[in-house]
């Protein structure tokens, strides 16, 4: 397998409360049909993850291929997921993806080859908790399609107390998020009958993120081409993953946070004066906890 480069970035939103000329920055560098999807969020937290994560596409996008930030267009195939719009530009084939929960906004991305152009990357992060209304038995009855045998074993192991029920359960399902991410094919996929097996010689903690020895299989065929991590976040309060396919990284690594002045480029007056009257808008937007 060739050589890929992977980047992953994280944004923690708790660490930022944007000034409106951060926010026009941020705003004016994203295309029009984005600023007319973020403005229907009821809560600025929603739009402010869905914002930084056009943010780091584009960052992305920019820093693989050499293009300036604004010169980076993105369009969604028909399940909405986002692809850069190459046009004719040279450069590597990559691939990306972003993904947000909480407080937390996750990007993957990997570079390959021209050579051998077919690979992929898909992300999910959760937050570990269990915050519904039933009990977590009666959850886990209600979600009990979704996830094969071997992987309820797996959560409902004798060792696992309610707690590792959760991480358990939030490791699974950030592993299926990401395989289906990567496909985008949203959640037309039966997944019952795709099966992880988590790295079961290491208990998943801050000092061996990542664990690499995850493996899958999907019909009962093993998938021999797919790789995947998974990471521990913000002290252990989130899972996340990633799942390459076709692809390996280079090395497996952490996600390196970055802070809101890597993501904003100075705009022109001109564009920050169109964009101000919709921040200040937006800044009226609720926040889910203060
Ligand atoms: N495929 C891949 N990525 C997609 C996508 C698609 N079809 N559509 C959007 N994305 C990207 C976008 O960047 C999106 O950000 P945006 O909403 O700000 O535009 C981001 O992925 C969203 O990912 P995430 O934050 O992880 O959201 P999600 O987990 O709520 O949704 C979906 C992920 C929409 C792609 C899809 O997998 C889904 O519908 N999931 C439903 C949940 C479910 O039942 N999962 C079962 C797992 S056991
Ligand atoms: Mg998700």
């Amino acid at each position: 397998m060739s050589k890929h480069i992977c980047t992953r970035w994280a944004f923690d939103l708790g660490s930022w409360k944007p000034t409106l000329t951060q926010l026009s920055q941020a705003v004016a560098s994203i295309q029009p049909e984005e600023r007319v999807r973020l403005m229907k969020f009821h809560f600025i937290d929603d739009f402010l993850s869905s914002l930084i994560g056009r943010l780091l596409m584009r960052k992305y996008v920019s820093t693989c291929s050499g293009l300036p930030h604004h010169q980076v267009k993105f369009a969604r195939d028909v399940r909405g997921k986002p692809y850069w719009v190459r046009e004719d530009i040279d450069g590597p084939p990559l691939s990306f993806n972003v993904s947000h929960q909480g407080s937390l906004v996750l990007l993957a991305g990997i570079t390959g080859e021209a050579s051998d152009p077919d690979f992929g990357i898909g992300t999910d992060v959760m937050k570990i908790e269990y915050s519904g209304g039933k009990s977590l038995s009666d959850f886990f009855r209600l979600m009990k399609s979704k996830f094969s045998a071997q992987e309820w074993s797996y959560i409902g192991r004798a060792q696992h107390d309610e707690w590792e029920q959760v991480k358990a359960f939030m490791r699974h399902w950030c592993l299926k998020e990401a395989y289906v991410k990567e496909l985008g094919v949203g959640i037309t996929v039966d997944l019952g009958k795709i099966s992880f097996s988590v790295d079961t010689t290491h208990p998943l903690n801050s000092e061996v993120s990542p664990l690499t020895g995850t493996s899958l299989r999907c019909h009962d065929q093993p998938m021999e081409n797919w790789h995947f991590e998974e990471h521990l976040l913000l002290e252990e309060d989130y899972c996340a993953a990633i799942a390459f396919r076709n692809c390996l990284p280079q090395v497996h690594g952490r996600f390196q946070f970055l802070g809101v002045e890597e993501l904003l480029v100075k705009s022109l007056e001109s564009e920050l004066d169109d964009v101000i009257s919709y921040c200040q808008r937006a800044l009226l937007k609720p926040y889910k906890r203060s």
